[in-house]
């Protein structure tokens, strides 16, 4: 049976036990472990995907998470509120798994306060100026949420609802397909959008999501998936080293929105077409990352966007996608309220976020690539992450 997956659906899941690690020293939850089934691939696990009940939501829906695991041994959990990734096991050079995603034990913590911590991010991720665009000639006025601005879909984004699933099965890979039907006027956003996304663990220890969305009415979709990242599995994250495949990158006004200026990196603290650790410039870029870059070959391509290498568990990690935009967010706005895995508080700079996307505020700059998908078109985009030590 090498290769099977299969699906079994638990008993009722207890409160989870905490590790009593400091969030900061390490991000290992206590999640469900997947039960032993199937025949263990050789030197490895066998790919696994098993669904348990994980609470519900203050009205009453039922939520559940499922625990992934491919013939490698690399583990992660997924739930259906927000299309969550809750964890991410990957090994470090000595072959210690360690989990890599920030986050809570229980859906508790997602529910009453998470800064989109592993979530599906939509209809729009990141900002809309004034959550006001024009669009075939009539004006949308959005949600507003971030001061005036719109930000990753507004108050009730794709990130604090509940999507249906269901576990797939592929050659070499094992998954979640996630669905959510947004309806029109949701937020604000024109037209119903139905919305898929596909999380996969393969054999060749990739992460892929794979997401699809089709809508009734001309309205903007710009999809991206929120992991906190430290490779190290605690500490801060400065030390981890950074290529970006950008020549570009667009500066933003103090709220955040880009003044429509795509400009080059060469020269600045954003230059990461050769590797530099998170820290190294960090002080040079006020409030920290939280910068769009301007991927070379501009989407729609299976381009490398960003490699980061962390020293000292040697791990790797490699994104590749098909937009044309990357936001590299250093954890700026973390601040040691919040207390996440391991019950201690995660400080500033104690993950960042590589999300890959169209540009922000797409609806109002004519010179980005735009981001309007309209009825009988299928919105398309896919991001590999790919896993690996030296
Ligand atoms: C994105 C944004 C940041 C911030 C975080 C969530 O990465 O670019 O400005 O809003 O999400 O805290």
């Amino acid at each position: 049976m090498k290769g099977s997956t299969k699906i079994i659906a638990v008993g009722a899941f207890g409160l989870l036990a905490l590790m009593g690690l400091a969030a900061c020293k390490g991000n290992k939850a206590d999640l469900p472990e997947p039960a032993a089934v199937g025949e263990p691939a050789e030197g490895g696990t066998a790919m696994d995907v098993q669904k348990q009940p994980f609470g519900q939501t203050p009205d009453g829906t039922a939520v559940e998470i499922y625990a992934l695991t491919n013939d490698k041994g690399l583990k992660a959990h997924v739930m259906t509120y927000g299309a969550t990734l809750v964890s991410l096991e990957v090994p470090d050079r000595t072959g210690k798994l360690g989990d890599i995603v920030l986050g809570y034990e229980a859906l508790d913590g997602y529910i009453k306060n998470s800064p989109y911590f592993g979530s599906i991010v939509g209809r729009y991720g990141n900002r809309i100026a004034k959550g006001r665009f024009t669009l075939d000639g009539a004006t949308y006025q959005l949600a507003t949420n971030n001061g005036e601005n719109h930000l990753h879909g507004g108050i009730k984004g794709f990130d604090k609802v509940v999507w249906k699933a269901e576990p797939v099965r592929e050659a070499g890979a094992v998954g979640v397909k996630f669905s959510y039907l947004s309806r029109d006027g949701e937020e604000g956003y024109p037209g119903n959008l139905a919305v898929t996304v596909v999380y996969s663990l393969t054999n060749a220890n990739e992460l892929r999501i794979s997401y699809e969305a089709t809508a009734d009415k001309a309205t903007p979709v710009n999809l991206t998936h929120h992991s906190y990242f430290n490779l190290a599995g605690g500490g801060d994250v400065l030390g981890h080293e950074l290529t970006i495949n950008a020549e570009g990158y667009t500066p933003v006004d103090a709220g955040l929105i880009p003044t429509g200026e795509i400009r080059p990196v060469k020269d600045s603290p954003f230059d990461f077409t050769t590797p530099h650790s998170i820290g190294e410039r960090i002080a040079q870029v006020e409030g920290g990352y939280d910068h769009n870059f301007v991927l070379r070959g501009g989407g729609g391509m299976m381009d490398l966007a960003v490699r980061v290498y962390e020293p000292k568990s040697g791990r790797i990690m490699e994104i590749s996608t098909t937009e044309p935009g990357l936001q590299f967010y250093s954890g700026n706005f973390l601040d040691g309220t919040i207390t996440g895995k391991g019950g201690k508080a995660y400080l500033k700079h104690c993950g960042f976020c590589l999300e890959t996307q169209h540009f922000p505020d797409s609806p109002n700059k004519p010179n980005f690539p735009s981001t309007i998908l309209r009825p009988g078109a299928v919105y398309k985009s896919l991001a590999i992450h790919k896993f690996s030590t030296i």
